[in-house]
């Protein structure tokens, strides 16, 4: 793996899979800075996340989104927690994948209805009718999650995160990142 490369790394995985849990514990053990581009991006724009999808629309998060992506990625040894949607765009993932080292972790449908279902905070899931049955939750997650899936799937590290503890994961992440750094180890 190429020096630069693993000297960044970007957490992906849909909203509520535990990217800003883990990014900061994950960036401790490697001696790393944390960063969380949805934090970067509401400084960027001095508006909440939220503020931003209701006054100026999805559209207009997504380009700052990519803005404050490329200026993330020239920041040296760090963690980059990536928001649920920001490697839906083959311009996004291709930034993230020619810079870094991309992590996701694969929680399923069942475990994200389970932590998503009273969210309020979270704009992608806001476009619901209010009084949405649990069962149109459902669907719209796993609609939203299939479209994304497939890139997603193009990680470098897939973790699966069903039942683990966050130490667990942790341990996990940095033996893949070992394995990389030096393919011949076992
Ligand atoms: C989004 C996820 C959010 C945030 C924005 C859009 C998405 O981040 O970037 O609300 O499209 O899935 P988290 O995944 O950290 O919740």
């Amino acid at each position: 793996m190429a020096e630069e490369k693993s000297h960044r790394i970007y957490l992906t995985g849909f909203m509520g899979s535990g990217k800003s849990t883990i990014a900061p514990i994950l960036a401790n053990t490697l001696g790393y800075t944390s960063v969380d581009i949805d934090r970067e991006i509401e400084k960027s724009a001095g508006k909440t996340v939220r503020e931003i999808f209701e006054s100026f629309g999805e559209e207009y998060f997504r380009e700052i989104e990519r803005k404050v992506l490329q200026e993330l990625s020239h920041r040296e040894e760090c963690v980059i927690s990536l928001g649920g949607g920001t490697i839906i765009s083959d311009v996004n993932l291709n930034i993230v994948k020619s810079t870094g080292v991309l992590v996701y972790l694969k929680v399923s449908e069942e475990q994200l209805f389970h932590r998503l279902k009273h969210k309020t905070d979270r704009p992608m899931l806001s476009s619901l009718p209010t009084g949405a049955s649990e069962i149109e939750v459902q669907q719209h997650i796993n609609t939203l999650l299939a479209r994304r899936e497939p890139y997603y799937a193009q990680a470098d590290v897939i973790i699966d995160m069903e039942g683990k503890k966050v130490g667990v994961t942790i341990d996990i992440i940095m033996e893949r990142l070992r394995q990389m750094s030096s393919p011949q180890q076992k």
